[in-house]
């Protein structure tokens, strides 16, 4: 069986290594013929952990092949994952234009029998549209199946996420593509949950807002924890010893980020209002996350009062650790807040410094780039720690100490121990904890 990804983002290029390597014979197809043929040299666009890796090893094994003639690759492909971009327009909707370019292509490659799977993260009700546009303009009297199996991998650990899921969604409404998707999965056979197709496209949706949900009210709760002496790391603790609760996703800080969290969760309540369903839960979730920004301004300038003219270090541009992506970064809210008011920027990030160069380009006496936090903190009149890389854990706080103008720190993700920092001789900010 043939096996094609069209889409060669994130998720697309993660879904291509990952099933090549469960032994199936995949082609990655992007319409960019430019990033095909980088892909295909070994030159992979993204910082992902193993993906690199993997990616060559299966093209070594020749499981795995690129193309830019979507077309052939259509014609070629008995199953047909589809992992396009899914941005969002202003409303919080998801633009699916490239959804619907590949349900064309399809239908006008149709040559026989297909399974079209959709991958991407789509609002519930999107398959409907992919079969009816399939079957709109398909030219032949041709069969073909429609089925969701959202994705759930989380960057920076994508492609174990991949080969050690918790959980495989199908959903499909006939037996004939049920059949199919689970033998391509029959490795993880004790983890396939089999449902219809609106069901599979909610649990996406309905998982991912949970999540974020989850990270607004552990936020909510420092700031409770900020006006008393309760410290939001032990309650966090102790919630998520109760299994019912669970610890992850527990960590409060400056809110989440990410191409996944901030979009899907506007999303499912643009889903739910236009089926005239009351989302003000979620919408609440949002508002506390977009606060976080102005809750770690408040530290900020309780530390420095005027922000004009000074020295600002910034460690951590990513969304998390372990990536270089920058989409819906919390760093990218309290930059532009901090340079409205005047200051100036040190900026270092051991991935994500040249994609946040697009953004905010350098400007002498306004905002460098630097090679390391210790280059970052020379002269600074404090220290902003926005992404919790695990080399910042490790940071030698003397030598840190001895480079900032004044010993300040702002640690925005809860890296440090308070009173080990204090100790040190630093003035420390953190969120929820005294
Ligand atoms: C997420 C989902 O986890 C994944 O299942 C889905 O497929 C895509 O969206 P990802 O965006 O890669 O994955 O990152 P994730 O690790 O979930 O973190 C998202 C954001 O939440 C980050 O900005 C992170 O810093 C923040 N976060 C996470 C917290 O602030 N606190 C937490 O406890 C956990």
């Amino acid at each position: 069986m043939k096996i094609a990804v069209m889409g060669t983002g994130y998720v697309g290029l993660v879904t291509a290594a990952g099933l090549a390597e469960l032994g199936h014979q995949i082609i990655g197809a992007d319409k960019d013929a430019e990033k095909i043929s980088r892909i295909a040299s070994g030159r992979v666009p993204i910082y992902e952990p193993g993906l690199d890796e993997l990616l060559a090893a299966n093209v070594r094994k020749g499981r795995l092949s690129f193309s830019s003639d979507l077309d052939a690759v259509t014609r070629e492909a008995d199953v047909i994952f589809v992992c396009v971009g899914t941005p969002q327009h202003d409303d919080g909707s998801a633009d699916m234009s490239q959804i619907e370019e590949a349900s064309r292509l399809i239908a006008d490659n149709l040559n026989r029998y297909k399974l079209v799977v959709e991958k991407s993260t789509v609002p519930v009700k999107t398959s409907h549209w992919i079969k009816r546009t399939i079957g709109l303009y398909k030219k032949t009297n041709t069969d073909f199946d429609i089925a969701s199996n959202p994705e759930f991998l989380r960057e920076g650990s994508a492609v174990s996420d991949f080969l050690q899921p918790d959980r495989i969604i199908v959903g499909v409404e006939t037996e004939r593509a049920r059949d199919i998707l689970c033998g391509i999965y029959s490795k993880f056979k004790d983890r396939l949950v089999v449902t219809n197709i609106d069901t599979a496209e909610l649990i996406k949706h309905a998982s991912n807002s949970f999540l974020a949900l989850k990270i607004s009210y552990i936020n909510l709760i420092s700031n409770i924890c900020e006006k008393t002496d309760a410290n939001v790391e032990q309650v966090a603790e102790g919630m998520g010893l109760d299994p019912r609760i669970g610890g992850r996703f527990l960590k409060a800080g400056i809110g989440y980020g990410g191409s996944c969290f901030p979009k899907d969760i506007k999303a499912l309540v643009k889903i739910g209002e236009d089926l005239g369903v009351d989302m003000s839960l979620l919408k609440q979730a949002d508002e506390i996350n977009l606060d976080r920004i102005r809750v770690l301004m408040e530290k900020v300038k309780q530390a420095l009062w005027i922000l004009k003219d000074k020295r600002i270090a910034v460690l951590g541009l990513a969304f998390k650790p372990e990536t270089d992506d920058i989409r819906e970064a919390p760093s990218i809210g309290v930059i532009r807040e901090l340079l409205r008011e005047g200051a100036r920027l040190r900026l270092y990030d051991p991935q994500a410094a040249e994609n946040m160069k697009s953004l905010f380009p350098a400007e002498p006496e306004r905002l460098e780039y630097c090679a390391s936090p210790y280059e970052a903190a020379e002269g600074a009149n404090a220290i902003l720690l926005m992404t919790e890389w695990p080399e910042f854990a490790g940071l030698d706080l003397n030598k840190i100490k001895a480079a900032l103008a004044n010993p300040i720190m702002v640690d925005g993700r809860n890296v440090f121990e308070p009173a080990a920092v204090r100790k040190l001789g630093f003035e420390y900010y953190s969120i929820g904890r005294k």
